[in-house]
């Protein structure tokens, strides 16, 4: 019986070869999830090409889009073939495709014309540039690329990446490349994220953002880019969340900042920023996350309206040099979680009772300025906030008495601030 049905099938297959049109793609005989001939071959060879002779496709996974899946490939079906989507190489799962530390990109990689997603993670340790002429194979198709944790992948980024014009997500996380960001990105016009954090990338932010206005996430952090900020990122309408931490931008903050009104992040710690702050950044009212530490901008922060940005839940504005007092202003953010303004050139009394009054604030650090006067907490704030309120060296400033506290919670007391006399 078993041997009738298996020899019907075989039967039945064959009849559909003989009468098949020629001018289709050939396909394997099986009955379900039939796979172009040319499709499998490249998939295998480029498979190869990234984790080793040793792995020998066709006789492990026969039906990779079928029966025998590999893991980190998907398919789907194009005029009833299947073909790769989805495609992910290195180590991301205990049984993923691990790459060889003596890979090459084979170019029946380019050859999968259906590819959407394309990812890399951990896979290229040994020193590889990338060619750069292949990658407009992918141009009409691919909606997702990712490079993340590669340190060998070194050299400029191909700008042929700038012709990928479906690529909505561009992601080149911690990886070794260097040299100037290719303005060709900016011609990616579907992208909606655009994170090139953690490479070795020198020279200016590109002022071309002009066309991307579907982008939300643009992360250029850790890098070693220069320059200013260029004023094109008032371009970027639909923007959420601005990252350009751990660089070396310098000078002032454009004006077209304001444009961005749905920002809700915006990282720049710890550049060489040093034009001030006024009138600029109280624009950004969308703003929840608001990181400008690590700066010189040597301003004095009364000039802000900073009730004008009541949706902030994170400030950090440590270590910018700032002068002046604590501003009023700031003890009307109702949202406020965490609070730096250490580190800078603070004088004047601590709004004590303002800032105790602000419902979430769960984090306040205030030491290293030169403070004065009576801290004014009570008890019950210092038990609330613990360790995550800071008031040591500010020479002027002291603790009032020794306040009745539970011998447990006695060491709550915030620490280097001298008792007042
Ligand atoms: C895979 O193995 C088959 C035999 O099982 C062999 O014919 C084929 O040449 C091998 N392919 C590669 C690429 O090593
Ligand atoms: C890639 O994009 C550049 C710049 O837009 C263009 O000049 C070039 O012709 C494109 N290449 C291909 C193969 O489409
Ligand atoms: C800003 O966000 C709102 C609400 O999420 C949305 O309706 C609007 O289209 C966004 N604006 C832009 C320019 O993307
Ligand atoms: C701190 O402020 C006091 C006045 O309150 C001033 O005499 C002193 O010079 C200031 N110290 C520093 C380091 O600026």
């Amino acid at each position: 019986m078993l041997w009738q049905t298996f020899y019907s099938l075989l039967l039945l297959s064959l009849l559909f070869r003989c009468t098949g049109d020629e001018s289709l793609p050939e396909v394997t005989d099986y009955e379900e999830a039939p796979m172009d001939k040319r499709e499998r071959e490249a998939l295998y060879s480029a498979i190869q090409g990234f984790v080793g002779d040793s792995w020998n496709g066709s006789d492990l996974y026969p039906d990779p889009c079928g029966w025998t899946p590999i893991q980190g490939v998907s398919c789907d079906i194009y005029n009833d073939l299947w073909y790769v989507t989805d495609l992910s190489l290195g180590l991301v799962h205990e049984n993923s495709l691990a790459c060889s530390s003596s890979l090459e990109i084979r170019p029946q990689l380019f050859e999968l014309k259906h590819l959407r997603s394309l990812s890399f993670f951990n896979c290229f340790i040994s020193p590889i540039v990338i060619e750069k002429e292949e990658w407009v194979n992918f141009a009409s198709k691919l909606e997702s690329l990712e490079f993340r944790s590669n340190p060998g992948l070194i050299g400029k980024l191909p700008e042929t990446i700038g012709n990928l014009t479906k690529l909505k997500s561009l992601v080149v996380l911690e990886n070794g490349f260097n040299g100037e960001l290719p303005t060709s990105i900016c011609n990616v016009k579907s992208l909606k994220r655009m994170v090139l954090a953690g490479n070795l990338f020198t020279g200016m932010i590109p002022n071309c953002f002009k066309g991307l206005k579907k982008l939300l996430i643009l992360d250029l952090s850790w890098n070693s880019l220069s320059g200013t900020l260029p004023s094109s990122v008032g371009d970027l309408v639909s923007l959420l969340k601005l990252d350009l931490s751990n660089n070396l931008v310098e000078g002032n903050l454009p004006q077209e900042l304001g444009s961005l009104k749905n920002l809700t992040l915006l990282d720049l710690r710890n550049n060489r920023l040093s034009g001030g702050l006024s009138n600029n950044i109280e624009k950004i009212q969308s703003l929840t996350e608001l990181v400008l530490s690590g700066n010189p901008i040597s301003e004095d922060i009364m000039g802000i309206k900073w009730e004008k940005m009541g949706n902030l839940v994170i400030l950090d504005l440590s270590s910018m040099g700032l002068r002046g007092e604590i501003p009023i202003g700031l003890t009307k953010l109702k949202r406020l979680r965490f609070l730096g303004l250490n580190n800078n050139k603070l004088t004047g009394l601590v709004p004590s009772e303002q800032l105790e009054a602000l419902p979430c604030l769960g984090s306040l650090y205030i030491n290293g300025n030169n403070l004065t006067g009576e801290l004014g907490f009570s008890r019950k704030f210092y038990e609330k906030i613990g360790r995550r309120f800071k008031a040591s060296k500010n020479p002027n400033l002291c603790q009032p008495f020794e306040m009745v506290m539970s011998e447990s919670h006695k060491h709550l007391l915030p620490l280097g601030v001298k008792p007042c006399t």
